[in-house]
């Protein structure tokens, strides 16, 4: 694999064999010296011409821990600020010897065309409306890992599993990557939004459109909320707030109606009290944290299929030097 640039990149076998790494990725995050060798002489630049908390954190972390170098470049403070051309600073990044090139940015289709301008390796770390496919990965590992929790170790496949994705589909490049990657994978997916906010060609995608949110929750093993991207929104997509919670916010009364063994996750960041009531989002069924820890685990595993060499690698420093 040259670049991850889209889930649908991904094979069910390139997909779990990423799923499978990072679990033992995973087990470094519990060791005291957090350092395997695995990218050493490696440098990976994380290139944010759009905000994140999460996405840049972790894949800083993902490769500190494998012992590559790890740049961060955001668009505020370099010559973009400027008026360099997003071209320009990827050729001039490229030009200095980077192996990886971990890119956001705002606009759909940017980073493709990005990785079609440089020779390093390409990372899509949310591109517009379009992809974010590392989000994707890390919650299939989360449901994986969830359902082995469940069903002892024996269920390691999503085949049967319903996922119903609910909120601000139309903005949301995490519901076009878990679309493709769930069902990948063998997953059902239901997709419910306001009318406003389902995607417009979203009745062809391999999925099933739910109108009620209730009988979403009915059906699904995980309930993914998707976050009101108000910053994107030009006009008004619901009436009020209010309207919007009472149809799509998974609200506490929703909470207590859920099925034992119902998961809720969310990408984050969450508008608390909107689409997801913080009784829901801290509630014990919930796996935001669990999320955001496989984050780290999921984006070293892709790094190191993009970046890495042998399996031994992976050992901790030290354990065969
Ligand atoms: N989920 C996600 O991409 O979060 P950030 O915007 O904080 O990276």
């Amino acid at each position: 694999m040259k670049h991850l640039l889209a889930a649908s990149d991904l094979d069910r076998g390139q997909a779990l064999s990423i799923l499978d790494l990072a679990e033992q990725m995973q087990d470094i995050q519990g060791r005291e010296v957090k350092k395997i060798p695995a990218l050493r002489g490696r440098t990976i630049i994380n290139l944010f011409f759009e905000d994140s908390t999460r996405t840049r954190t972790s894949f800083e972390i993902a490769g500190k821990w494998m012992s590559a170098d790890t740049i961060n470049v955001s668009a505020k403070g370099s010559s973009v600020s400027k008026g360099e051309s997003m071209k320009d600073t990827l050729l001039t990044l490229d030009s200095m010897g980077v192996d990886c090139l971990v890119i956001r940015h705002a606009g759909s289709g940017t980073v493709q065309q990005a990785a079609s301008w440089v020779r390093a390796s390409v990372v899509n770390a949310g591109d517009g409306a379009h992809e974010h496919p590392t989000q994707a990965l890390l919650d299939a590992y989360s449901m994986r890992q969830h359902w082995r929790g469940l069903d002892g170790g024996e269920v390691n496949d999503f085949e049967g599993r319903t996922v119903a994705i609910t909120g601000d589909l139309l903005h949301s490049r995490v519901v076009r990557s878990n679309v493709s990657l769930l069902t990948t994978l063998g997953a059902k997916v239901l997709l419910c939004a306001p009318p406003t906010l389902m995607p417009t060609g979203a009745s062809g995608w391999p999925v099933e459109i739910v109108d009620s949110f209730d009988e979403a929750l009915c059906r699904a093993d995980i309930a993914m909320m998707l976050r009101v991207q108000r910053e994107r929104m030009s006009s008004g997509f619901f009436p009020s707030e209010r309207e919007y919670i009472d149809g799509w916010g998974l609200t506490a009364t929703r909470l207590q109606g859920l099925r034992p063994g119902v998961a809720i996750m969310h990408p984050g960041p969450m508008n608390r009290g909107l689409e997801i009531s913080s009784e829901a989002a801290d509630s014990i069924g919930s796996l935001v944290l669990n999320q955001v820890s496989a984050g780290v685990a999921v984006r070293m595993s892709v790094l190191y299929h993009l970046l890495g060499g042998s399996q031994d690698d992976t050992t901790q420093e030290g354990e065969n030097a």
